[in-house]
């Protein structure tokens, strides 16, 4: 079994989607902490309310940058972690972090990579943005991560279309469906061992079943 660290600053919702396929056996892992800047987050709370350890991880409690990154490599490897799922959170990881974790490290992020993506693209600015485009498309994109916002090399996109009477709300939800579907079938398939690269390039390996 897999153990998996999820680093959250919000409501937690792909967090949730995750964990409840990780409860049915769907995801061969388990989640061993939940790492946030905001403690008082719906993450956080969803975390205490089922029993996941946290990790409180800010300036208020630890001043110094340096101090601050040593105890969150001290606790991912006390806790054995063998993958890191950022959802939704709003913080740089530490290059510490990035660099141990090269290829461990799993982002989403609610567009079509690199479109709308890197500084400023966060939550409804994302699909503010895609709206007043007038793109046709938009979708999730999964990614591992590297020390650029929402850069490092992409595992999977897939798409929705945008209609002409989408507001940057209803594209938001059509988007979150979609993560929710999308986030635990990339996880699953890392837990499996079937994230391969080809010429650099991350993919899915389907295994066909007989
Ligand atoms: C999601 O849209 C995700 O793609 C982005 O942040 C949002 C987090 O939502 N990175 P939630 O906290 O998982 O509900």
């Amino acid at each position: 079994m897999k153990k998996i660290a999820i680093f959250a600053s919000g409501r937690g919702s792909n967090f949730i989607a995750i964990y409840k396929k990780t409860i049915t056996g769907y995801i061969p892992a388990e989640i061993s902490l939940v790492v946030s800047n905001n403690p008082t987050c719906g993450a956080i709370d969803f975390a205490r309310n089922n029993a996941i350890p946290t990790f409180i991880f800010n300036k208020t409690k630890y001043p110094d940058t340096n101090i601050q990154n040593v105890m969150l490599a001290q606790i991912l490897l006390k806790s054995e972690i063998d993958l890191i799922c950022l959802a939704g959170y709003m913080k740089m990881i530490p290059e510490n972090i990035v660099v141990k974790y090269k290829n461990r490290i799993l982002n989403i992020h609610p567009s079509l990579l690199p479109d709308f993506g890197g500084k400023g693209f966060y939550g409804m600015k994302v699909h503010e943005a895609v709206i007043q485009s007038n793109a046709i498309e938009s979708g999730v994109t999964v990614h591992f991560v590297d020390d650029k916002y929402d850069h490092g090399p992409i595992i999977i996109q897939e798409k929705v279309k945008v209609t002409a009477d989408d507001t940057a709300n209803v594209l938001a939800n059509k988007v979150l469906i979609l993560e929710h579907y999308v986030y635990p079938k990339v996880v699953k398939a890392f837990c499996e061992e079937r994230i391969i690269f080809e010429n650099n390039k991350p993919k899915i390996e389907v295994i066909l079943e007989n």
